[in-house]
């Protein structure tokens, strides 16, 4: 039995899960469930990676503490990986006592082996938020191009690279003012002494090819340190013996894997730290993560494992991202779709098998094509593997009592299915689902086949074939019950399903024995076809969501980078034309009336005036208003917003308002001269 440890990357505890993550944790959960069907000892950890600046300002904005925040959110996160049959054996916290204590000990073996140096870096700081400012957290005029509004560390619009005090009036992201320049000493990981070990460790299997190459142009044009300590305010680990210094948050993330894993070992009895983690352990270690933080598994990573007397990992597996109908996921598409959102409208089980249908093991992006989904979804699972249950089942149970026939004539074609589970398997495991799919779907053909030319149906309506009739749908249903225990890594609802049903516990050796005079029980339907108005809804869900929380003024996660994600920074949505912008009609309106809406957590739904015409609009503004306080105010909204049937209604516009969300939701009054109708210019 082998023995593999199995880790996703941490996701931020800072926002909700999305369909681009959910791309890792299904890829993950299906290499482990796959190991575990095979009778492995395979353990999957996972954590929130709770510490940061951004974690920090998120929960300032809520006007809660960070701790507060981050259970919020491993909660939320637990619910919606479990809504997608994630099956982590432990998903723990980076801040708890467990992630402390290793990262203390590892920090001090580096220390030890005098792999840490410290110097005085000089850095922007924001003199109001007293917060030395990260790249990304100062924008200003490109000194190169002059491009305005670019970030501190390159021109997007020229790509000139620079430290973000040579900006042109540059000025704080987070508070607007002004950023000066200020000294503090900072800690760094040396690197680039660990170069003649990272290149022999990134060329020995570890990595995919495409990975490893990049790599190894990186190891050529030398390495640098890497600073690893940032100053207070910081939501995170203090430095032992450093005073206001603490841990950058990539350096305790990734030891948050350990942490994970040891939380889980003192609550198991089967399980040893030591045994998975002591240098030249003989276990089997594999990091799952998206391409774009290779540099902290591939380099960071196995360099302080080493240092510090730890096994390094067996491979580091990255996969690249999704697009949704061939573009980046978007909110203002309704692209940027969130777990729960999704979960709301569909079955988990067709996500997980599109993409397990599309996964290779390369790193390249993968397209969510929802027209292509549904149809996929529909003609494989519905139309050709629950086919062949549902087509032989009624027969056993009404002719046959459930009980299937006792010797199996059709040996050779149904060892062509078992046979080619070696092939399938070999697919599994080398992340080359796609390919074990589609080995899947042929012999769902070749089944398919088998019974629509033994035509049960008509051979059951003929005298003296009761035998032949038996023997058919038991070979039927045998067949669908090795495709089911194929599938099952993927679709582990519908295995549950297919147990009941087949009467027997899914195994990949048990399935080297047909199902002979064993009885089954009655079927059930197991899968629904996709209904494309699902889809739009979903869609139409996924806007609303976004607009709601904009309208909140809260941040809105960015996709565009972990590095933004960890910054926290909000960026600017995508520039419009002024055309476009010329299309809305702002007008001020008399709040009527504005009610309470039965079972709606955040809406009020207001009556609006315009003089000449009446518009209904809910508003996602309860947390800061009463209804009363709202009755005989004017308001800006847009008055041509296209009407959108929502949960509670239609709503015909949007009114604007402006701050951080709770009761700090302010919403545009215009005050003197004002009357209804009036156009806003
Ligand atoms: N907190 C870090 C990881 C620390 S691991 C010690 C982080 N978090 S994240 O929430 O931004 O991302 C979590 C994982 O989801 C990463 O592996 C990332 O690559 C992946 N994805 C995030 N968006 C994605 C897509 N749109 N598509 C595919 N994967 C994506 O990075
Ligand atoms: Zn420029």
């Amino acid at each position: 039995m082998r023995k593999i440890l199995v880790t996703s990357a941490l996701p931020y505890a800072n926002g909700s899960i999305h369909l681009g993550h959910l791309l890792e944790y299904i890829q993950t959960d299906i290499w482990v469930r796959f190991q575990k069907l095979r009778g492995e000892q395979c353990t999957y950890v996972c954590a929130d990676d709770a510490h940061g600046t951004a974690i920090m300002l998120r929960a300032e904005k809520e006007s809660i503490s960070p701790e507060q925040l981050i259970d919020r959110v491993n909660k939320e996160h637990q619910k919606d990986f479990a809504g997608f049959h994630v099956n982590f054996d432990n998903y723990h916290s980076t801040h708890s006592p467990e992630n402390q204590t290793l990262s203390n000990a590892i920090y001090s073996a580096l220390v030890e082996q005098d792999k840490i140096a410290s110097r005085s870096i000089t850095q922007a700081f924001d003199p109001e938020k007293e917060l030395f400012l990260a790249d990304r957290f100062v924008k200003g005029t490109c000194p190169k191009c002059k491009a305005e509004d670019q970030y501190g560390d390159n021109c997007e619009s020229c790509g000139a690279t620079y430290s973000p005090m040579e900006l042109i009036n540059p000025v704080s992201a987070i508070s607007g003012a002004i950023p000066i320049e200020k000294e503090s000493t900072h800690f760094f990981f040396k690197l680039p002494e660990f170069e003649d070990f990272l290149k022999d460790w990134t060329r020995s299997g570890t990595l995919q090819d495409q990975i490893a190459n990049k790599l190894s142009e990186w190891l050529d044009s030398g390495l640098q340190e890497w600073d690893i300590s940032r100053d207070a305010p910081y939501f995170g680990f203090e430095i032992p013996d450093q005073p206001g210094k603490y841990f950058y948050v990539w350096l305790d993330a990734p030891i948050g894997y350990m942490a994970s894993f040891k939380n889980l070992c003192d609550k198991r009895d089967d399980l040893e730290f030591d045994d998975y983690w002591r240098a030249g352990s003989e276990t089997e270690l594999y990091h799952f993560i998206g391409k774009d933080i290779i540099n902290f598994h591939a380099l960071f990573w196995p360099a302080m494992l080493h240092c510090a007397n730890y096994r390094t990992p067996t491979a580091v597996n990255a996969h690249g991202f999704v697009t949704v109908n061939g573009k980046k996921m978007s909110k203002s598409r309704g692209t940027f779709i969130k777990a729960a959102t999704y979960l709301d409208h569909l079955d988990p089980e067709y996500l997980r098998y599109y993409f397990a249908a599309k996964l290779t093991s390369s790193v390249e992006d993968l397209d969510l094509n929802l027209d292509d989904f549904a149809q996929r979804v529909n003609s494989d699972l519905v139309g050709k593997v629950v086919n062949i249950a549902s087509r032989c089942a009624g027969f056993i149970h009404k002719r046959f009592e459930g009980k299937l026939a006792q010797r199996c004539e059709e040996q050779a074609l149904l060892d062509q299915f078992i046979n080619a589970g070696d092939n399938i398997a070999a697919h599994y495991e080398a992340r080359e689902f796609g390919k074990a799919i589609r080995q899947i779907m042929e012999l769902a053909d070749l089944a398919n086949q088998y019974i629509d030319e033994k035509a049960p149906w008509v051979i059951a309506k003929e005298e003296g074939k009761h035998a032949e009739l038996q023997q058919i749908c038991s070979n039927g249903i045998n067949m669908f019950r090795q495709l089911i225990t194929y599938l099952a890594p993927v679709l582990p609802a519908m295995a549950l399903k297919a147990e009941a049903f087949l009467n027997t516990e899914l195994t990949w050796d048990a399935r080297t024995h047909l199902l002979l005079g064993h009885d089954i029980t009655k079927f059930k339907a197991m899968m629904t076809r996709v209904d494309l108005a699902k889809i739009d809804n979903m869609l139409e869900d996924s806007k609303q969501a976004v607009a709601a929380e904009m309208q909140l003024g809260k941040k809105v996660e960015s996709l565009a980078s972990s590095e933004a994600a960890e910054s926290g920074f909000e960026p600017i949505a995508e520039e419009v034309e002024f055309d476009d912008f010329a299309k809305i009609d702002l007008r001020v309106a008399l709040i009527k009336n504005a009610e309470h809406v039965d079972g709606a957590k955040k809406l009020l739904k207001l009556t609006l005036d315009l003089g000449f015409a009446e518009k209904q609009v809910f508003s996602g503004i309860k947390s800061a208003y009463q209804p009363d306080e709202l009755i005989g105010k004017h308001t800006v909204m847009i008055a041509n917003l296209k009407a959108r049937k929502m949960k509670f209604g239609i709503s015909e516009g949007m009114v604007l308002a402006a701050g951080p969300g709770g009761q700090d939701i302010w919403l545009l009054e215009p005050h003197e001269g004002a009357s209804a109708g009036m156009r806003i210019t």
